[in-house]
């Protein structure tokens, strides 16, 4: 097997504009036992807002301010999932897939974030777990896919408080108690980078603040919220009979710098942005301490850590979730020399390409030593539309395959990836874009709630068939 890359080898503009294209029509085999699956979020699909007790997250509250979301939209319905749980359900089973990466609303199960439990809010996740069991699906759930109780922001600002990280480790150990039983994964934190960046930050995100010392604050309570949870969890999980437990992890988006061009300036730049995206979340988790660059460089603005903190975040994991939709092209010039763009843009305007996929997941592999890696996120938003009953989002298949050939890769690099999980089984709410952004393999007509499966779904389908058949 080939090693992985040398020690010495550039990481911030190794992949020049003369790398060579993923072949186009590349079938590199995944091994078998490889876990293909599709990814959602309860704020992005559930709809039912208010109902059965479900208390408001963050993001009911920014939607409810005018000018946030671009199309000016709302969550309460969003894919009425919470009433179509079944039939989705059966769309899965129709794609053929091995897990279903889902998250807990905390709101709905805790409406205030600390108190009272729902039990109406935990009996709709028992008929969702179960019903995936009943369809031979894995279902893998993720804590906090950002729809923070708006009781806690309110009361004492969200992330910024300290106290929200025991609330989580409380809300964390409940499920792994009622849920340990049946769920193959339990994730923590999906992207703690945007919610405290793009959350507290940039004012993008609920709950829309814009202070970077905020921010920061806010990064190093979700790390130590995330660190307090695995604790709680493994405290909590039930034995289960054959010896098995729920694996325990966290996901992390992960946006590779790189350079421009070899300038020392572009070259510093693109360092930064990887100390405040990649390191940021790595260190602390795998090292037990931020990066000392990304420090030096946040200033005044470095959060503040209580003794012991550090311990607390560096939690063994049984498995790293990474999310990779692109890359960051960083020039520092004026105006800035614009991303090669060789496989093309997405409909967010993100620059295509597969091949940082597979350089990322083995430099993850030989700067970290995780634990079994799994793309948890990855997917294009496309100007699907839909004629005659059918979408021909042919740059889907081939953002997929490309995806998929690139984890393959990576696989044979040395990098021990598990799963792949497409982003994501329907169109949905794409945050502070509203729904005008399409990344589902199955096509929304949020005006009847008909669900189309795109050419995307037909091709993943097979591709699931055949990647079974060689088991
Ligand atoms: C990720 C989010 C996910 C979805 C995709 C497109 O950052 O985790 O909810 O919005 O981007």
């Amino acid at each position: 097997m080939p090693s992985l890359l040398a020690k010495n080898e550039p990481q911030m503009n190794s992949l020049s504009t003369q790398t060579p294209a993923a072949p186009a029509g590349s079938t590199t085999a995944l091994p078998p036992g490889f876990e293909l699956g599709v990814s959602t979020s309860a704020a992005q699909i559930e709809g039912a807002s208010a109902l059965d007790g479900k208390g408001p997250s963050i993001w009911d509250a920014f939607c409810a301010r005018p000018g946030m979301i671009k199309d000016a939209t709302n969550i309460d319905v969003a894919c009425d999932h919470y009433h179509r749980y079944a039939e989705d359900i059966e769309r899965m089973r129709w794609l053929g897939i091995d897990a279903y990466r889902f998250s807990f609303a905390w709101p709905r199960v805790q409406p205030l974030g600390q108190g009272a439990w729902n039990e109406a809010g935990f009996a709709f996740y028992d008929r969702l777990v179960d019903t995936l069991l009943e369809a031979g699906i894995r279902p893998n759930a993720t804590l906090h896919h950002w729809d923070l109780p708006q009781a806690l922001q309110q009361s004492i600002g969200g992330w910024q408080a300290r106290e929200t990280c025991e609330h989580f480790a409380e809300y964390a150990a409940e499920v792994a108690r009622r849920f340990g039983d049946r769920l193959g994964a339990i994730s923590t934190l999906n992207e703690p980078w945007c919610v405290a960046t793009l959350g507290y930050e940039r004012g993008q995100f609920a709950p829309g603040l814009r202070d970077r010392a905020a921010a920061m604050q806010v990064s190093h309570h979700l790390l130590l919220g995330h660190g307090l949870a695995m604790q709680a969890m493994r405290a909590a999980l039930p034995a289960r009979a054959d010896g098995t437990k729920s694996q325990l992890g966290i996901v992390l988006n992960h946006t590779p710098a790189f350079a421009a061009e070899p300038t020392p300036e572009d070259l510093h730049a693109a360092r930064i942005a990887d100390g405040l995206d990649v390191r940021w979340y790595c260190d602390p988790i795998f090292r037990g301490a931020y990066p000392a660059d990304a420090i030096e460089h946040l200033a005044v603005d470095a959060p503040r850590i209580t003794a012991g903190d550090m311990a607390h975040i560096r939690q063994p994991l049984d498995f790293l979730g990474v999310n990779l939709y692109t890359r960051h092209w960083i020039s520092t010039r004026n105006p800035p020399l614009p991303a090669p763009g060789r496989h093309g843009f997405s409909d967010m305007g993100w620059e295509i390409v597969p091949e940082v996929l597979t350089q990322h997941l083995v430099r993850l592999a030989r700067d970290y030593m995780p634990p079994p890696m799994f793309i948890t996120e990855n997917g294009m938003a496309n100007a699907d539309v839909l004629v005659d009953g059918e979408v021909h989002d042919t740059a889907r298949v081939d953002y997929l395959r490309g995806h998929l050939d690139a984890v393959a890769r990576a696989i044979e690099l040395g990098a021990d990836v598990r799963g792949y999980y497409y982003w994501s089984l329907l169109d949905n709410f794409e945050w502070d874009s509203g729904y005008a952004k399409r990344f589902g393999l199955f096509h929304m007509d949020y005006a009847t709630q008909v669900r189309t499966p795109k050419a995307s779904a037909h091709w993943y389908r097979e591709f699931i068939a055949r990647h079974r058949a060689q088991r």
